[in-house]
């Protein structure tokens, strides 16, 4: 089984085609910032639902424009099956990260989460049928433990959703089990716990803790923490996220292929130690952070108190081994937010 620093030199030798929905977003364009300096070959599908023009000219940027010309973008719905089956023609591997993210935003209207997430979805396991593509990786998510109480999460014990989202990515995992069953497509599933770092969006009512209090600090905004602080989870950097991408579309291991995998640090932090690191590494910059206190509110209802991975499974099987700790990726994505910010 080849780790990840292996299969960087595998990528930078042998060219592959590649397509990430999503692109425009978050971890997308993340995943195409690697996937380019790589040498790989990707066509990208995005609606700008929740993404932006400028995440992807952040990117062309990044890598200059010889390597930017091994990228096509469709700017396209996930939603049209026509779309999804062009993006997918030719396709070696398909990173799909496209869909309608947070909780509160899908009790809010399920109905785009299940078109988006679920509809959407199915489109592009279709057309990764179709198209033959050789692997289909998809962001899975650990609001699929539900209202399951053990710690740490371990991928084959969930409990009940707890929100439209988390069933529309319970049914992602059962339909890409049920592709394989009927129709033979290869797929893994990554089961993301809390992903931050650069081009995570700050702004907007569904925007993610550590953007936003990062924004709050350096504008000098009130920061609220929801509850006491105590609520853990298992902060994840993107870029450890972009590792559990490349080891599982280019796995060998067959015991890996058709399976769930948490992808984490398999550690807990707190808001309240969150917050402290974030005002720590900011503080020297930003003076007036000496006397931020932060505001705290009731708890919300509905937040799991307590979220960590068992991250043993892609350990073992993925030869995942995640680079990043929650800090030093907190000082790289605090690095981006003060340049993107200022
Ligand atoms: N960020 C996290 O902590 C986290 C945790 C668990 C799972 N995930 C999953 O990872 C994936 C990526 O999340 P992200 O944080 O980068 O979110 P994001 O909102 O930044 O990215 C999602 C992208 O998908 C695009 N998109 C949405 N609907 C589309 C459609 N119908 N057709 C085409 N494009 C569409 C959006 O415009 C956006 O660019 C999502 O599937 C999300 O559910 C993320």
């Amino acid at each position: 089984m080849k780790n990840f620093s292996e299969l960087q030199l595998q990528l930078n030798e042998q060219q592959s085609n590649w397509v990430i929905t999503g692109v425009a977003g978050f971890i997308g364009s993340n995943l195409l910032e690697f996937l380019l300096k790589h040498n790989q070959k990707v066509v990208g599908l995005d609606n700008f639902s929740t993404g932006y023009q400028h995440n992807l000219d952040q990117v062309r940027e990044i890598v200059g424009s010889q390597k930017w010309a091994n990228f096509s973008f469709v700017q396209g719905d996930i939603r049209d099956l026509d779309t999804c089956q062009q993006v997918c023609k030719g396709a070696d591997y398909v990173l799909h990260h496209a869909a309608i993210g947070s909780v509160p935003r899908s009790i809010e209207d399920p109905l785009l989460s299940n078109a988006n997430n679920v509809t959407g979805y199915l489109n592009m396991l279709v057309a990764a049928r179709d198209q033959k593509v050789r692997r289909f990786v998809y962001a899975a998510s650990s609001s699929t433990y539900g209202d399951h109480p053990d710690l740490p999460k371990v991928e084959s014990v969930i409990g009940k959703p707890l929100s439209p989202y988390a069933v529309t990515k319970y049914v992602n995992e059962l339909y890409a089990d049920v592709f394989h069953r009927c129709y033979g497509l290869s797929s893994i599933g990554l089961r993301y716990f809390n992903v931050f770092g650069p081009r995570q969006d700050p702004n907007g009512a569904y925007a993610a803790v550590i953007p936003i209090w990062i924004a709050a600090l350096i504008r000098n905004q009130e920061l609220k923490i929801n509850g006491d602080g105590s609520i853990t989870r298992d902060f994840c950097y993107v870029e450890n996220v972009i590792q559990a991408n490349v080891l599982a579309a280019l796995s060998t291991n067959e015991h890996a292929d058709n399976q769930i995998f948490n992808v984490a640090l398999s550690d807990r932090t707190s808001l309240l130690d969150l917050y402290k690191m974030i005002r720590d590494v900011l503080v020297n910059d930003y003076p007036h952070l000496q006397q931020h206190q932060p505001t705290f509110l009731p708890f919300r209802t509905g937040d799991i108190p307590h979220s960590q991975a068992d991250i043993s499974k892609a350990q073992t099987l993925l030869a995942y081994a995640p680079q990043y700790k929650v800090d030093q990726g907190l000082q790289k994505a605090i690095n981006w937010y003060k340049q993107d910010l200022t």
